[in-house]
């Protein structure tokens, strides 16, 4: 594939997404022509919100955004990175803590789909410590995201936790 037509692939479980999500994006999205959002359609775990939920958020906060989409995926990753003709996946690393886990991920990647390249990028220093599991626990407990989730998200979460449903499914 050639540089003009560079497509790469954002995976996870964005749930929700967050404003380090957002700065990975913005960076993939400058480095690469197309990026597309892949959120992770999960029986097995039970997410605070449905994936359609999730979806509708990522588009909802990108639709200015041309060369940004969103899907969902099931199944491998790698296979959805193939049938999307993609050369790139894009990972956001934190802290030395992410490193083990996503370089197993990277090599597994690489194992199955030898033409795929995992991408890592950091994320602005003061997202670094932002994770969705902290935002959904400090939500779920009363307390403030400002600032560390997009608005848009910001207001689901508000509407939840006054629903008393913060806790995840
Ligand atoms: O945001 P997350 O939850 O850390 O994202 C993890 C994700 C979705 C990238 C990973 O779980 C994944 O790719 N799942 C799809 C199934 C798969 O391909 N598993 C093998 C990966 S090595």
């Amino acid at each position: 594939m050639s540089r003009a037509s560079r497509l790469a692939v954002y995976p996870g479980s964005f749930d929700p997404l967050t404003n380090g999500h957002v700065d990975i994006i913005l960076r993939g999205a400058r480095l690469f022509d197309r990026i597309i959002v892949a959120v992770l359609v999960n029986a097995d775990k039970a997410p605070l919100f449905p994936a359609e939920e999730r979806l509708d958020l990522i588009r909802e906060v990108f639709k200015g955004q041309s060369n940004v989409e969103a899907e969902m995926f099931g199944g491998l990753l790698v296979d959805y990175v193939r049938q999307r003709g993609a050369s790139v996946i894009v990972r956001g690393l934190r802290a030395v803590s992410d490193f083990e886990y996503e370089m197993q991920m990277a090599l597994m990647n690489r194992h199955l789909l030898a033409d795929a390249e995992t991408v890592f990028m950091m994320p602005a220093e003061q997202y670094t410590y932002v994770s969705s599991r902290l935002i959904r626990e400090v939500v779920a407990l009363g307390g403030t995201v400002t600032g560390l989730v997009p608005p848009e998200v910001e207001g689901r979460l508000a509407a939840r936790h006054a629903a008393g449903k913060t806790r995840r499914r």
